[in-house]
């Protein structure tokens, strides 16, 4: 453990707080934090932690995420400007114009990588590990889904008997990755399991052995009996890969799988953070109730 390291935990302990971290963020933040997760468990793990501080390392919806399940607890998100880019990629106008032509029909079904202003217009959120459990479970027939497409169209995929109406956002990480990258990435590796986001591309899910969320992608590796993996998602989850699987290989797929956001969070910006314990994340009483109203239900219709 480094000095910096050394320090947060210190400090963490002063203020009351837990330290969450996503599978993506830097590997001394995961080797220190209190829990690591996908989106599905850092949201369902801040509705059960009892210190009063969550310091959320990740992009802005995930803290937004834990301050709207949790509104009593403090939320403190090391660089308020990590933010996932697909998060701003819908509109409250198109949600009312899909809404007024479809009326009961629809259910807009948000997933959790958006803006909470677009939660607070949906009907439900969902993760990548969740959203065909969730989208099964709606009576409705009619799904607006949004932000991401291409989440979206993997899980129409598996839903047939839905009508599903697309958005035009996407992840510019995964949607980078094309089905060349792949290829190549088999002949370098013959034999080698894909593992893929859902968040990429139809034309790369299609080639893959297992699509899944961060934590399924690695609870899949070390449940394998295979020994090499390529792994088509941000490289974030390479740490964890390699510690709970140090004889297995893995290879990334494309040449940059990186999140500039996720990155933008570091040691001394958690220190900072903690050491400032200022009110942290805030949003009104009124916009907080109608926004975890469907983060709320997702986790109901998840359990
Ligand atoms: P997971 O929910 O699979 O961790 O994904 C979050 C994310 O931002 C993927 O790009
Ligand atoms: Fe957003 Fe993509 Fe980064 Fe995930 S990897 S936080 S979807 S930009």
């Amino acid at each position: 453990m480094n000095e910096k390291q050394a320090q947060i935990l210190k400090l963490k302990q002063d203020k009351d707080a837990v330290i969450m971290a996503h599978y993506y963020v830097a590997d001394d933040i995961q080797e220190i934090a209190d829990y690591v997760g996908d989106s599905y468990y850092l949201s369902e793990m801040a509705t059960k932690v009892s210190e009063k501080t969550i310091v959320l390392c990740g992009v802005s919806f995930m803290g937004e995420s834990a301050k709207l399940l949790n509104p009593d607890k403090k939320v403190l998100l090391p660089d308020a400007s990590a933010d996932c880019p697909m998060a701003h990629m819908a509109t409250v106008e198109k949600i009312k114009e899909i809404r007024k032509k479809y009326k009961d029909d629809v259910a807009v079904v948000c997933y959790v990588n958006s803006t909470a202003e677009l939660k607070a217009n949906s009907d439900v959120c969902v993760t990548s590990s969740n959203a065909l459990k969730v989208v099964k479970a709606l009576p409705n027939k009619v799904i607006y889904f949004i932000p991401d497409q291409h989440l979206g169209t993997y899980i129409s995929k598996q839903v047939p008997e839905k009508k599903f109406i697309f958005n035009d956002g996407g992840c510019p990480v995964h949607t980078m990755l094309t089905k060349a990258d792949i290829l190549s990435a088999l002949e370098a590796h013959p034999g080698a399991k894909v593992l893929v986001h859902p968040e990429c591309k139809e034309e790369v899910t299609d080639l893959a052995d297992y699509v899944g969320s961060t934590s399924g992608i690695i609870e899949y590796a070390t449940n394998s009996d295979a020994a090499e993996f390529i792994i088509v998602t941000e490289l974030g989850v390479m740490y964890e890969l390699k510690r709970r699987n140090p004889e297995k290989s893995f290879y990334a797929a494309g040449q940059h799988q990186i999140c500039d956001d996720m990155k933008k969070v570091t040691l001394d910006k958690i220190i900072s953070v903690l050491e400032q314990d200022d009110e942290g994340l805030i949003m009104s009483a009124d916009f907080m109730d109608k926004a975890n109203a469907p983060l709320k239900r997702m986790l109901e219709l998840s359990r």
